[in-house]
């Protein structure tokens, strides 16, 4: 029996589902594992410094090979496909690889970005057939914002790539902050009041003990019930239902009428039971976790004479096999899994 207890939309009905009764919904693409970032909590410089190895160029999918899949995958249930890195848009003409996602039917393009090269490309990516973006802003406190991604961006620079997507059509655009204790937590209320009255929508994020090189602490992690006590003191909230059946964050909205915001408990309250996600790396590795410690070798499939429909039996096993549910094992044992090897958010992409 399916340890799934909820019940999912009947537009995923005939997806493939997994050994706990998930189905297959979300297609997370990382397009390169690289970032001109550098925030502590992910890619450390001390780790992620000048001789790190990148993947290499050959190694990387081609955009015709990540259609492929994206296309199989559309074919077995996924709705949405996510682009995230590293950082995408360092990825050379990601515009073209958005065309040629767009014309797969039936399906959502969205984008995880940093934003700071965003101002320049949003043309092209909304008349490319993105249809939405997510920007990762973790303060609105410029020395913070500055600390937090070692590469002393500003934060103006953000807001100029939000400004830019707003205007190219493509908001309301969801803002993710990953929320560290004695780090950002006492910007998060101007974070939130910056926002507020905007069509855009705050989502503060628990910080995860994904990879093994940012130092995860328990005691780092501000839980999200505190923060909501901490927000609705200043801006009174009211929890509204989720926009889709196995959504990560928890929506709310400002009792005054001033827009939305949004909690997302990864490490507090986990939500294994509904996850949909499934993750390709830059270099075509299949997870179907992001805890996950190995994937499975779609690249060497794709260059090799595997048909279609090989392809899409070998894919559809590997769902159907899936029993993954990290976030709600580790809040039981009220801990991180030390010592055990984990891929890093930028070769993931979160
Ligand atoms: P939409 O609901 O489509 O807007 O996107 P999303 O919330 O699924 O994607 P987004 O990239 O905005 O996710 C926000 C963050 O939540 C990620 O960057 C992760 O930190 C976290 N997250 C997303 N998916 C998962 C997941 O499957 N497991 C865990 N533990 N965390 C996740
Ligand atoms: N915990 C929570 N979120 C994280 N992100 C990166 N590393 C972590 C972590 N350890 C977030 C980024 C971005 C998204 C892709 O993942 O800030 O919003
Ligand atoms: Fe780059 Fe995002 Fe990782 Fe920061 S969290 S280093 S912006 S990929
Ligand atoms: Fe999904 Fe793994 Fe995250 Fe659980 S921990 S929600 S199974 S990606």
């Amino acid at each position: 029996m399916p340890e799934h207890d909820g019940h999912f939309d009947t537009d995923l009905d005939g997806a493939e589902i997994d050994r706990l009764g998930r189905p297959l919904h979300d297609l997370r693409i990382s397009v390169t594992d690289r970032c001109n970032f550098r925030c502590h909590y992910c890619m450390p410089k001390e780790v992620f410094g000048s001789d790190f190895e990148f993947i290499q160029r050959d190694e990387i999918l081609s955009f015709e090979e990540i259609e492929r899949i994206a296309r199989i995958t559309a074919d077995l249930g996924v709705r949405k496909f996510r682009l995230t890195g590293g950082e995408p848009l360092l990825r050379a003409d990601l515009p073209t690889l958005v065309e040629m996602l767009a014309n797969i039917p039936d399906t959502e393009i969205a984008l995880t970005t940093n934003a700071t090269l965003l101002a320049s490309q949003v043309d092209r990516l909304a008349s490319a057939g993105l249809d939405r973006i997510t920007v990762s802003l973790d303060s609105i406190n410029d020395a913070v914002f500055r600390e937090m991604n070692d590469m002393d961006f500003p934060v103006a620079m953000v807001l100029e790539g939000i400004d830019a997507a707003s205007k190219a059509g493509l908001g309301p655009i969801k803002i993710n902050a990953v929320v560290r204790k004695g780090i950002n937590d006492h910007t998060l209320i101007d974070l939130a009041r910056h926002f507020r009255g905007s069509e855009h929508i705050v989502r503060f994020i628990e910080f995860m003990d994904v990879g093994t090189t940012n130092g995860w602490r328990l005691d780092e992690v501000l839980p999200a019930s505190d923060l909501v006590a901490l927000i609705d003191a200043e801006f009174p909230l009211e929890s509204i239902a989720p926009q889709y059946e196995g959504e990560v964050a928890k929506r709310y909205r400002y009792r005054d009428g001033d827009g939305e915001i949004g909690f997302i408990t990864s490490v507090t309250q986990s939500f294994c039971s509904s996850c949909s996600r499934a993750r390709i790396s830059a270099d075509g590795r299949l997870y179907t976790c992001l805890f996950a410690v190995e994937g499975s070798d779609l690249r060497a499939r794709l260059r090799d004479a595997t048909s279609d429909e090989e392809l899409r039996t070998f894919l559809s096993s590997i769902w159907r096999e899936r029993s993954d549910r990290y976030s709600e094992l580790r809040s039981k044992a009220t801990g991180d899994l030390e010592g055990l090897p984990r891929v890093e958010m930028s070769y993931i992409g979160g």
